[in-house]
């Protein structure tokens, strides 16, 4: 299989992460006899020091016309103070919208060997946390109409809410085929107690359940999850929610696992084309020193040989390379322990490519 993905490796430890998971992806591609060929651009800060704004129209074009994205982190304090509409960050909702990226996919799991590293406790843990957040990313009140307006000499600001019925339908699809390549349960969070929104949220995601019958279905309502992800993890498999309900959702699931460094996360929009990161920031405070965790964009890659090349082994042999490198004991700065054998970014880059089978 030959395939063109577009490299943003971004600002702080971007560079040192994505390199990391370029070396597993070669790997890969030797044993697997595929060819990834990868073209690299700018985005985030160093965009705007290069082009003097975070997102160029080449830059956007070079994703759309790949066969999907691998990106590393951008921001950093060198940009807090550049104009609002400009910022590093922009740019990935820039490539969201333009790529037309709806769906934020986000594994919650946590390895055996890494347990520990939960805040949970160790009964709850040992029952196993392996769930999937998946996220509508592109609508709802994060891109309805804002405004700030004086009334009875007081300020008033309202944001609006909207979703369409083919926002909802497209990201339950998304839910329920996730559910497929998983456990087959998909749990549908929402306020339809209190929201239209969610009510036809609801009515839309059990039309679509209709065309999954091998899947199943339950609602819950969003305070009751946010109880429910720390009282009992393990009983979800795939969780579809909107928007803001599931940016809450995600970071909470996140916190369960216990290390930020570890965790990708995937955006799919119609077809095959995806984003794929991990989902921490870039790290300013560690950039340059080669001790970043590498994990979080190696897990991200295998995320896009499966969702987006549709590489199931491939990838598994990325997930199972991470767990040997792990059960030999092997770690960086941010999960070291007692014991463990530490190692740098670019070290942990190469075990985990030498344990690819
Ligand atoms: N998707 C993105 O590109 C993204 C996401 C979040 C934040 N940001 C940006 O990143 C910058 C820093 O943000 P922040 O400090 O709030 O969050 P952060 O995720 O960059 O860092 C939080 C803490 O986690 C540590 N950490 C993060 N990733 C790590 C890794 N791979 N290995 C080891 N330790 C790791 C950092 O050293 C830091 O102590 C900001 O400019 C922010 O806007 C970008």
């Amino acid at each position: 299989m030959e395939k063109q993905i577009t490299i943003i490796k971004g600002d702080g430890i971007g560079p040192e992460i994505v390199n990391e998971a370029i070396k597993v992806l070669d790997r890969i591609a030797i044993q697997y006899h595929h060819t990834f060929h990868y073209r690299e651009v700018l985005a985030g800060g160093c965009a705007i020091d290069a082009y003097g704004t975070s997102l160029t129209q080449e830059t956007l074009d070079a994703c759309i016309h790949s066969d999907s994205v691998l990106l590393g982190a951008v921001g950093g304090p060198k940009w807090d103070h550049v104009d609002p509409s400009i910022r590093p960050e922009k740019a990935l909702l820039g490539i969201r919208k333009g790529m037309g990226l709806y769906a934020n996919l986000r594994p919650a799991s946590i390895l055996p060997q890494l347990s520990h590293t939960s805040p949970l406790r160790k009964d709850i843990v040992d029952q196993g946390i392996d769930f999937m957040v998946v996220r509508e990313l592109i609508s709802g009140v994060y891109f309805g109409d804002k405004q700030t307006t004086e009334e009875n000499g007081e300020l008033v600001a309202v944001d609006q809410m909207i979703y369409r019925e083919h926002e909802i339908r497209r990201i339950a699809h998304s839910a329920f085929q996730t559910a497929r390549k998983r456990h087959g349960k998909v749990v549908s969070v929402d306020k339809a107690n209190v929201l239209d929104t969610s009510r036809l949220w609801r009515k839309i995601v059990h039309e679509v359940a209709k065309e999954y019958p091998d899947v199943t279905l339950h609602d819950m309502l969003v305070d009751n999850c946010a109880m429910q992800i720390v009282k009992q993890p393990a009983q979800f498999d795939v969780i579809v929610t909107e928007n803001m309900f599931g940016d809450i959702l995600s970071d909470e699931a996140s916190m369960i696992t216990g290390s930020i460094g570890l965790i990708p996360s995937a955006s799919l929009g119609e077809g095959s084309i995806g984003m794929y990161e991990p989902i921490h920031g870039s790290a300013p405070d560690i950039a340059g020193q080669n001790i970043a965790d590498p994990i979080g964009t190696i897990l991200a890659a295998g995320m896009m040989l499966k969702y987006s090349f549709d590489l199931s082994k491939e990838s598994d042999a990325i997930t199972a390379a991470v767990n040997e490198t792990l059960n030999q004991g092997y770690r960086t700065a941010d999960i070291m322990e007692d014991g463990a054998k530490q190692l740098t970014c670019s070290q942990m880059g190469d075990k985990i490519a030498s344990c690819i089978k």
